[in-house]
């Protein structure tokens, strides 16, 4: 496959970056990863508007107008060769003349942009997904989609050992989101979800999520998510742009709900998958 680095399409085995380029030595850089079925990307422009409060929160200008991202999307679909794909984008304040944590003066951003098949979820969507707690040992910004994601890495990582598929986080109490998802709740027939902020990512498709419900008539609510309201609920979903809805099954080696995927799950998951055709 091929990549588009620092204006031009590139086999992945020539793509190289400076090892004094920011992103490598600081994690200084913003990221999105945008699905796409039949070769046409789901929600492209919230995607890019999220890419463009990202660059805001770190202060870097963005070093593409908007018709240039979207001519350069079309462009990674085909290279990718249409169908169901995963656009992942980044971009990090560039090569610096030295490894000063300040700005450099003068930023020159490098621009990755790197198509890859979907995989799918459809196996784990069935079976349900596992899931556990952890605290959320992360900074304060989680709204920022930065590239810096150690502290995700390390949940993630801990609940592959301990044989689950996502870490939902918990700080102060309040679960804030997954490793790299959101989360959502359903309790006395309402689904909640915690409202957006700084605790958590604005998950794109957690939004389509709760304006396909709505539209649908069925209840839901966003609001703070105690930690303690996960053992009672009758059933948990995470959503993200490569895994879209998920069951989740078991929560710390106990059942939720039934221990199957539920039945308002059936109904959200249906009208996703209208949607996304
Ligand atoms: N992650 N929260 C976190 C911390 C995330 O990293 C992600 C997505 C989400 C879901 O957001 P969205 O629905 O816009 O994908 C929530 C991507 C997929 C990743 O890092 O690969």
């Amino acid at each position: 496959g091929r990549c588009w680095l620092d204006g031009r399409w590139l086999p992945l085995a020539q793509a190289r970056v400076s090892v004094l380029d920011r992103g490598f030595l600081f994690g200084d850089g913003v990221y999105e990863v945008i699905p796409v079925y039949g070769g046409r990307p789901l929600r492209l422009e919230q995607h890019l508007d999220r890419l463009e409060a990202s660059l805001g929160h770190i202060r870097l200008a963005n070093p593409l107008p908007r018709a240039r991202w979207r001519e350069l999307l079309a462009e990674a679909v085909h290279e990718g060769g249409g169908g169901d794909l995963a656009l992942y984008l980044q971009v990090t304040r560039g090569p610096a003349p030295r490894r000063d944590h300040a700005f450099p003066a003068e930023p020159r951003p490098t621009v990755l942009v790197l198509p890859s098949p979907l995989a799918d979820a459809g196996a784990l969507r069935a079976r349900g997904a596992v899931v556990v707690t952890l605290p959320d040992i992360r900074w304060r910004w989680c709204h920022v989609k930065a590239i810096t994601l150690l502290a995700n890495v390390l949940a993630r990582q801990q609940a592959a050992e301990l044989g689950a598929d996502e870490a939902l986080l918990v700080r102060d109490g309040l679960v804030s989101e997954g490793s790299a998802s959101n989360v959502f709740v359903v309790a006395d027939g309402v689904v909640r979800t915690p409202p957006k902020g700084e605790h958590m990512l604005p998950g794109i498709t957690r939004d389509l999520v709760l304006e396909l419900l709505r539209e649908a008539g069925l209840p839901c609510r966003e609001e703070p998510l105690p930690a303690a309201r996960l053992a009672g609920a009758e059933e948990i979903w995470i959503s993200s742009s490569t895994r879209e809805l998920l069951p989740v099954v078991r929560l710390d080696g106990r059942p939720v709900g039934d221990g199957r995927p539920g039945p308002l799950f059936a109904r959200a998951w249906a009208l996703y998958d209208a949607y996304r055709e």
